[in-house]
């Protein structure tokens, strides 16, 4: 069959509900997906219309008409752009003072069990490559703990500190739900009741070719990805997420990106700051490296708070200086929040409005012959939601700075900037530097690396302080050291 000649009436179906969407295809010139029909078994053909079920027909046309056929019609021009005021680290005396306050509210809102931690995990990790869910990678440096052991063990840390419980709630896709699933299984839950875990799927979007057509992943089956991290806010409301948080009288969500290993989970003065200014959306932001690194700024937009991606800022606002000689946008987004639950009720409730942003990717699919294509060039567009675009819906938000390297080292490359090794280092650096605020000698590199190997278990201590109050001030540092 050519899919240029086929009619809806030779695809032959069982009932009118398979017809109606056969008929839908059809109607948004989408029937090449039906072009092997005739070939696949009952189940395949079950299967490819199971899929096309699930397609929103209406938002894909919007998404194709708007940044396929209309790519010059979309981004208006931003008209402001002003650094927003920042909570910052904590200097001088007034300022350990607010942060102490502001702690103590946060403790209070943790130990009252309104606090629950979410874990967004969906992502394909293709940049790493992995073939396998980012949270199942061997990365503490000594006793090689994945990416899930290490947060599980803050929030049981944490859940023994304050003698409370944090559910957890991890999101994942299609893609690596079931591997995610049986690999807590499997670690038995790295100690935490099953029941404060609880995983949930976001949803997916078709991915298209440059000229707007569904792209296939085999002959009965069209190439899927999730709809993005922004997906958490709507996946949260569908999987009954936010009844289940309800019930166990849960206020705010920490949320954080699985491949942040240095993630401080649930931080009091964060949560502090954000409950005393009835803040609905508070982001936590980290400085630039430089004016040219190609992360995201925080700043105010046309009046309203907001992420602001590197592509999007010029050059001379890349480059703008303060008085003082700083960087003007030197606010880094390390993709920290804090959410209230009523706000992602609210947000749902007055019909859900994220933008879709398009990435233009490689992405093996099946050619017209319908052989496995591994494509070399760009051949498709993938949409995506973004979380930060939520902030500009909030009202009321906090901007905490914290040190960078005390917070900040995500997982994204196989090698290089932000890779496995530069997490495991960071993690590295930031014990030795827990353990010199205690008074044991670590030694650095020219570059300003520790020499040698030191982990931390979070179930030791999960911060300076609390290692403070446990270690042997005399300790020795020979080159390696374990504390579990
Ligand atoms: P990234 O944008 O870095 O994507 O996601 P990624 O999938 O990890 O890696 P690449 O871009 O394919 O190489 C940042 C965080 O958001 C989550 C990821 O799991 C990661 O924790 N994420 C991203 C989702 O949960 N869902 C998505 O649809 C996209």
């Amino acid at each position: 069959m050519i899919a240029d000649k086929l009619k809806h009436s030779e695809i032959k179906t069982e009932n009118d509900s398979d017809k109606l969407i056969v008929e839908k295809v059809f109607s948004h010139k989408q029937e090449h997906v039906f072009r092997w029909w005739n070939d696949l078994t009952i189940n395949e053909q079950e299967n490819l219309l199971d899929q096309l079920r699930l397609i929103d027909f209406t938002l894909l046309q919007d998404l194709i008409e708007k940044h396929i056929e209309g790519d010059n019609l979309t981004s208006p021009e931003t008209t402001t752009l002003e650094p927003p005021d920042i909570i910052p680290i904590p200097q001088n005396d007034s300022q350990k003072t607010r942060s102490d306050e502001a702690r103590k509210i946060g403790d209070n809102a943790i130990g009252t069990g309104t606090v629950a931690v979410v874990t967004v995990a969906g992502g394909l990790g293709t940049r790493l490559g992995a073939n396998r869910p980012k949270g199942t990678l061997t990365i503490s440096p000594i006793m090689g703990k994945s990416v899930f052991q290490l947060h599980a063990e803050k929030i049981k840390a944490m859940m023994k500190k304050y003698d409370t419980v944090i559910p957890w709630y991890i999101m994942t896709s299609l893609n690596n739900d079931e591997m995610t699933q049986n690999f807590f299984e499997e670690n038995l839950f790295f100690g935490l009741d099953s029941d404060n875990v609880s995983f949930f799927t976001q949803g997916v979007l078709p991915v298209i070719d440059l000229q707007g057509k569904l792209l296939m992943d085999s002959k009965s089956s069209i190439v899927t990805s999730p709809n993005g991290h922004g997906g958490t806010l709507l996946a949260l409301k569908e999987r009954g997420i936010l009844s289940n948080m309800n019930e166990r009288g849960i206020k705010h969500i920490f949320y954080h990106q699985v491949d942040n290993i240095l993630i401080k989970i649930a931080d009091p003065a964060y949560l502090g700051y954000h409950i005393s200014a009835g803040a609905k959306m508070s982001p936590k932001v980290v400085q630039k490296t430089d004016p040219e690194e190609k992360v995201g700024i925080v700043g105010i937009r046309d009046g309203h708070l907001d992420t602001i991606e590197y592509s999007e800022l010029s050059k001379e606002e890349r480059h703008a200086i303060n008085p003082d000689g700083s960087l003007k946008f030197r606010m880094g987004n390390p993709a920290i929040y804090l959410l209230d639950v009523d706000f992602v009720e609210n947000i749902n409730e007055s019909h859900f409005t994220l933008p879709y942003h398009k990435a233009v990717k490689k992405v093996p699919c099946i050619d017209e012959n319908g052989c496995k294509i591994k494509p070399s060039e760009n051949n498709a567009a993938k949409f995506e939601m973004f979380i930060f675009d939520a902030l500009k819906h909030a009202g009321k938000s906090i901007i905490m700075e914290v040190v960078r390297e005390d917070e900040f080292s995500p997982v994204k490359n196989a090698e290089g900037k932000d890779s496995p090794d530069t997490a495991k280092q960071s993690m590295i650096n930031m014990f030795g530097k827990w353990l010199k605020g205690v008074g044991v000698e670590i030694p650095k590199d020219e570059v300003g690396n520790v020499k040698g190997t030191i982990e931390i278990s979070p179930l030791y201590a999960l911060d300076a302080e609390e290692l403070k109050e446990k270690i042997d001030q005399k300790i020795v540092f020979t080159g390696e050291l374990n504390l579990q």
